[in-house]
């Protein structure tokens, strides 16, 4: 089934060749608006009409005259200086939506983008032996998200999870871990993954302390401690396997951590900075020898005209340090160089915090001046602000520490979890379906928290706003669902169907109207990586729903013709609130 041109593009198309009717020497965009007044209003024509140093409401009333209305417009005026207000006719409205609840690709008739490429994104990237905390819970979620919203429209999307699995903490930790053997094994052999993830991780902290602590206070560990980074580096067999068990029982951690989160990760997509060990001497010679870097005082340095420190002095970005470590820039240029001319990516993607923008700014334009970054690859970083608490400070706990990212799920599934009882006031869940429910409610209000606000702006973790039922909230999407499913189960043998011949009130209209933006709503939320324009558009059609309901019965509407039109409207509602929720990682219960 072909895509559904949808009613904007084909005004648009009607509007744009009358226009160049009218005004052949221009380019002409009518620059359509969904409006309040009418169902579209084109504003285009005053700044035309000004270029062509005509008179806009004359070049307006040309327009009107030449415009094709078939059976699309069913009225065009003039109104204000020069504006186009324009009415939909109700049958394309319905005809539109029926061609969209038909499509056999269960796309709601969602053309695939004209020109996929390769995009890889960087994203859900904890580091290993470590909590993981609010900063991580943003990547992995936005990133998620982008993803999912990027394969739909047709691009090929490499996901890389730029783990931090390397660097000199690591001699300390292998070599504890060679005078302590036991310390990572587990106690209890559980199918739990939660469990194990648990303990993992008490197990990775409580030896990260103890190794730490002795570092800090015995010298002779420490010199051991150091002479196993470079038995590390050197590629040691005995050191490499001590290190890999970190790696793995981390990534038990992890693994647990991204489920409870509902969230797909794959062990091959996990390419941690240990990951490019092999090219970080070529990519270092690579910037010596094109110039591109130089040495100073011992290190290899990147330097830029426009990056100075609060001293005035300009700060370089350090590949090769004086005592000829590696750092996290040479690990990025390496991934930069292995995700453009091996996995051939048109874009890099990079889901990071606000704060290491500097970071990539440096990394990026090193890249572009080796050669690396041509003109046909786009790089960005998609950097997101912080999680602040209640309180708007950077979140932590009353201690002042940094809140564990599983305390606070659990936290918010406990949360959702009472939610979904109380309004359970007929009990008709059972004890595992609150269960269910709550972590799924409790889950998809900490994503949708994240994923409704623009990325690049801190954002408030306040778990009583984020289960609220009323508001912009993942639950009140997840109940306007429910509620739709309640419905299409109350009406039995009667099928939802389409009447193109049916009258349609205002609010059906307007969710028709709405319904129908689907396609360009997506299409700007993947070209600008913006889930929060996505989550904006479901609120509004949740709530374009609810004044639907209340203003149009459907079950009791006038006539069976009716009941079924309205029918198709509950469905194609639920079916855009599911594929839209989908692509934001979160789930919609039928019953809630
Ligand atoms: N592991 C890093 C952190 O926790 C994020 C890595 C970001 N990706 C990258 N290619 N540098 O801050």
């Amino acid at each position: 089934m072909a895509p559904v041109t949808s009613l904007t593009a084909s005004v648009h198309q009607r509007l744009a060749t009358a226009l160049s009717a009218a005004l052949p020497e221009a380019a002409a965009d009518p620059l359509l608006r969904r409006s309040d007044r009418a169902d579209f209003q084109a504003n285009g024509i005053l700044a035309l009409a000004k270029k062509a140093k005509a008179n806009p409401r004359e070049l307006a009333t040309q327009v009107v005259a030449r415009v094709e209305s078939g059976d699309v417009i069913k009225d065009i005026e003039v109104s204000g200086p020069g504006f186009l207000n324009i009415t939909i006719t109700d049958s394309a409205i319905t005809r539109n939506l029926a061609a969209r609840y038909t499509d056999a690709d269960g796309r709601l008739g969602v053309p695939y983008a004209e020109h996929p490429g390769t995009t890889v994104i960087d994203y859900a990237q904890p580091n290993v032996a470590k909590e993981m905390h609010v900063g991580h819970l943003r990547s992995a979620v936005i990133g998620d998200a982008v993803v999912q919203i990027l394969e739909f429209t047709g691009e090929n999307v490499v996901r890389r999870h730029h783990i931090g699995d390397w660097g000199t903490q690591f001699g300390m930790l292998i070599q504890y871990l060679d005078e302590h053997p036991h310390e990572l094994d587990h106690k209890a052999d559980t199918e739990d993954t939660a469990a194990s993830g648990e303990e993992a991780m008490s197990n990775l902290d409580r030896l990260y302390k103890a190794a730490r602590k002795l570092f800090d206070a015995d010298e002779e560990f420490k010199t051991r401690a150091r002479r196993r980074v470079v038995d590390l580096q050197a590629g040691d067999p005995h050191t490499l396997a001590a290190w890999q068990k970190f790696v793995d029982e981390s990534k038990i951690y992890f693994f647990s951590v991204f489920e409870k989160l509902d969230m797909e990760i794959r062990d091959p997509d996990i390419v941690g900075e240990s990951g490019y060990n092999d090219m970080l001497d070529e990519t270092c010679r690579l910037l010596e020898e094109s110039g591109v870097a130089v040495r100073s005082e011992g290190a290899l340095c990147v330097f830029f005209d426009d990056i100075k420190g609060p001293d005035g002095n300009p700060v370089p970005l350090i590949v090769q340090k004086s005592d000829g470590g590696y750092g996290y820039a040479a690990t990025d240029l390496s991934a930069i160089r292995d995700r453009v001319f091996n996995l051939k990516a048109n874009t890099l993607l990079y889901v990071v915090d606000a704060r290491q923008s500097l970071h990539f700014r440096m990394v990026f334009e090193t890249a572009r001046r080796a050669g690396w970054l041509g003109d046909d690859v786009k790089a960005l970083q998609l950097a997101f602000g912080t999680v602040l608490g209640k309180d708007g400070k950077p979140f932590k706990t009353r201690e002042g520490e940094t809140v564990r990212l599983v305390d606070l799920l659990d936290e918010a599934i406990d949360r959702a979890t009472a939610v979904v009882r109380e309004k359970d006031t007929q009990h008709q869940l059972s004890e595992e379906e609150i269960a269910e429910r709550g972590t799924q409610v409790g889950i998809g209000a900490v994503k949708y928290a994240d994923l409704s606000t623009s990325a690049s702006r801190d954002y408030k973790f306040d778990l009583d706003q984020m289960v609220s039922l009323n508001g912009d909230t993942s639950v009140y999407l997840q109940y306007a669902y429910a509620r739709i499913r309640s419905i299409l189960r109350k009406a039995g043998e009667t099928r939802p169907a389409a009447h193109p011949e049916l009258e349609l009130a205002a609010a059906e209209r307007a969710l028709g109207l709405h319904i129908d933006g689907f396609a360009e709503t997506l299409a700007e939320t993947a070209t600008e990586y913006a889930p929060h324009k996505l989550a904006a558009y479901l609120y509004q059609l949740a709530a374009l729903y609810t004044s639907f309901y209340d203003k149009c019965p459907v079950l009791k509407a006038d006539t069976p013709a009716q009941v079924e039109n309205r029918l198709f409207l509950c469905d194609l509602t639920a079916r855009t609130l599911h594929q839209g929720m989908a692509l934001l990682g979160i789930r919609t219960p039928e019953r809630l």
